[in-house]
């Protein structure tokens, strides 16, 4: 087993964060990984923009039920729907927000490589996080990855299948 697969294996949503500061350095390799992330036709519609300045992060919070933590940075995966459009996508093809998912899940693997706890969130407003990023009409905010250091105490994790989830399907059966 490599240290990508023990990442992997280790990762788990961080809920409560320590006010202590990302390294620039480990903010920006959790950034780039997201273009390492596979993508529908390599068209790449799925802009991230890492916001960290302390009170535009605490208006997303405000507006995001979802977000627990009080993170150091959110990183907001969008799609652009321009863009999209330009290359034939109807707005409901499902690659655009399957690669919302390949690029958030890249980007917690990457998280938890270098050491920075990480949560997802889809519960937010999106037209109050859009406005607030001054987004295009056609960049569509999809998801927020919130980022930084965990506490020791954390919440318990939600109730569901048990971590690993449930046993996966033998090799050969369908
Ligand atoms: C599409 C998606 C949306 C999610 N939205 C939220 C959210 O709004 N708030 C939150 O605290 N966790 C959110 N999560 C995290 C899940 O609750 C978490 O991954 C799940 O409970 C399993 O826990 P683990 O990732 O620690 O194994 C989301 C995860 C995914 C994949």
């Amino acid at each position: 087993v490599n240290d990508a697969y023990r990442a992997i294996a280790r990762r788990r949503v961080t809920r409560r964060m320590t006010d202590r500061p990302l390294a620039p350095e480990d903010l920006d390799r959790v950034v780039r990984a997201a273009r390492f992330a596979p993508n529908a036709g390599n068209r790449r519609l799925q802009p991230v923009t890492a916001v960290t300045d302390p009170p535009l992060v605490r208006r997303l919070r405000m507006v995001s039920p979802g977000m627990l933590p009080l993170p150091q940075a959110v990183l907001v995966i969008s799609i652009d729907f321009a863009r999209a459009a330009a290359y034939g996508f109807r707005p409901d093809a499902p690659g655009l927000l399957i690669d919302v998912g390949t690029t958030a899940a890249t980007m917690l693997i990457a998280a938890e490589a270098v050491g920075i706890g990480a949560c997802p969130v889809t519960s937010f407003s999106h037209a109050a996080v859009s406005r607030l990023l001054e987004a295009d009409a056609d960049v569509r905010p999809q998801m927020l990855i919130c980022l930084g250091h965990p506490d020791a105490d954390q919440p318990p994790a939600m109730r569901g299948a048990p971590v690993g989830g449930p046993a996966p399907a033998a090799p050969g059966s369908r």
